[in-house]
């Protein structure tokens, strides 16, 4: 397991996916906004993604978020889109609507640049997330991820076109220890 300050990374276990089905993939709005596609129904215990214990997809590395203390299941993390030649991927998260707000997406970002530089000794680090998405930014920017490009009408969210920001953080920026 991988550990933050707070959180905890580790492998998909079968009675996380109807939470996580339910909690996020249920929620249409949550969904339609973090999954970059439009959002459809997914039978409880299909093995279709987005949250089957294993993922089928080359590069992206799926966790569980747990919390440190005690072992609560609070979401999702993701290493995706790995490119072995360029020495980059993405990072994406997810958490149930009870953890959001509590400092735990910082903490999980942390985790996910820990295994993709030290572990995974990638160069590069993107985070893609809609412009209005405070807790996200803030949670990338405290971890010296820095704002590259607005991608302008980008999205098609519920019925509007949103901006989509590109934040990067490449591996000699990264300071593990550094809580801004
Ligand atoms: C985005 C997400 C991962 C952030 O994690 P979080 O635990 O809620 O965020 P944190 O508590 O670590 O807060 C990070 C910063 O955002 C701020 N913040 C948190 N929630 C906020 C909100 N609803 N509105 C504005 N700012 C907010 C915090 O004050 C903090 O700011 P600071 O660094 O200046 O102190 C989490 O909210 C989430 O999973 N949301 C739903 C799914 C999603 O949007 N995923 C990302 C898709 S790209």
């Amino acid at each position: 397991m991988l550990r933050g300050g707070k959180v905890g990374l580790r492998a998909r276990h079968a009675e996380d996916i109807p939470v996580l089905h339910g909690e996020l993939h249920d929620d249409v709005a949550n969904a339609s906004r973090a999954g970059g596609r439009a959002w459809r129904p997914i039978t409880p215990g299909s093995p279709t993604l987005p949250f089957a214990e294993d993922d089928p997809e080359p590069g992206r590395v799926p966790f569980s978020v747990v919390e440190l203390a005690g072992g609560t299941l609070i979401g999702v993390a993701t290493l995706w889109g790995t490119d072995t030649h360029h020495r980059s991927a993405h990072l994406g998260v997810g958490l149930l609507p009870s953890a959001r707000g509590k400092g735990y997406g910082t903490d999980v970002v942390a985790a996910l640049c820990h295994y993709g530089f030290a572990v995974r000794g990638l160069h590069r680090l993107q985070i893609d997330t809609l412009a209005d998405n405070t807790a996200m930014l803030r949670s990338a920017e405290r971890n010296g991820f820095a704002r590259e490009a607005v991608l302008r009408s980008s999205s098609w969210v519920l019925g509007e076109f949103l901006d989509e920001v590109l934040l990067g953080l490449l591996a000699e920026d990264w300071q593990p220890a550094a809580r801004g």
